[in-house]
């Protein structure tokens, strides 16, 4: 068998959400347990995935930000980076419902899910090698368990990165550029991933992501997954 095909095999054995205080990371369990002490009424676990599991469309980003999806539990809710993406979701129909900072809302993604390459807040926002490398397998598992997947987007090189290692593919063969699209096998049909820049306050201050050219990649993703059979 081969180790690409053994890893799509092992993924889909594995669970697709890690525990709350799942503990495969010691620098991040000892981050997160920081938080806990100065900040008691945050989440501060293992971010889960949000969204629809007949989803079509899969948004993966880095990971959660300490006093956004670390402190409310939800990917992208209360970091800055959700202000720009939970509105593009809506725009292109991929959500139904109000979005509130604090996920105190009646929010809910129609044919989409958002998930994280790392599901615990890194210090700097900077998670280590080994500690994509542990949260690998429940992005792999993720993926897998989503029957109706036909398009990924990946938020930023990172994403980009683990998405194409989660699915056992070289990513080294697959260059990260904003707009890209690359059309590989995934473990329940053809996939196409889409590149975009994170929508990071860095990125959308200095200007190298607009509103506009997020807009972009998400009609390009959104029209795609509406046309996929
Ligand atoms: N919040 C998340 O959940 N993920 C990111 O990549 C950034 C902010």
């Amino acid at each position: 068998m081969t180790t690409a095909l053994t890893r799509v095999m092992t993924a889909m054995r594995a669970e697709a959400e890690p525990a709350r205080d799942c503990a495969l990371c010691p620098r991040l369990v000892e981050y997160r347990r920081e938080n806990a002490r100065d900040e008691p009424r945050w989440f501060n676990g293992a971010v889960p995935s949000f969204g629809d599991p007949d989803a079509r469309l899969l948004i993966v980003g880095l990971a959660p930000g300490r006093t956004g999806a670390n402190r409310t539990g939800r990917p992208f809710t209360g970091d800055w980076a959700g202000d720009l993406l939970y509105p593009t979701l809506a725009r292109y129909g991929l959500s139904a419902g109000t979005f509130d900072v604090n996920g105190e809302d009646d929010l809910r993604l129609t044919g989409a899910m958002i998930t994280n390459a790392v599901r615990c807040v890194p210090p700097q926002n900077k998670p280590v090698g080994q500690e994509m490398n542990n949260c690998r397998p429940f992005l792999a598992a993720r993926i897998a368990a989503l029957p109706n997947l036909k398009a990924v987007v990946a938020l930023g090189g990172i994403a980009h990165q683990n998405t194409f290692k989660a699915l056992g593919l070289r990513h080294g063969a697959y260059r990260f550029a904003h707009g890209a699209r690359h059309d590989v096998a995934g473990p329940n049909g053809p996939l196409a991933i889409f590149d975009s820049y994170h929508c990071s306050r860095y990125n959308t201050n200095t200007g190298r992501l607009t509103e506009a050219m997020f807009h972009a990649v998400f009609e390009q993703a959104s029209a795609y997954v509406r046309a996929a059979g």
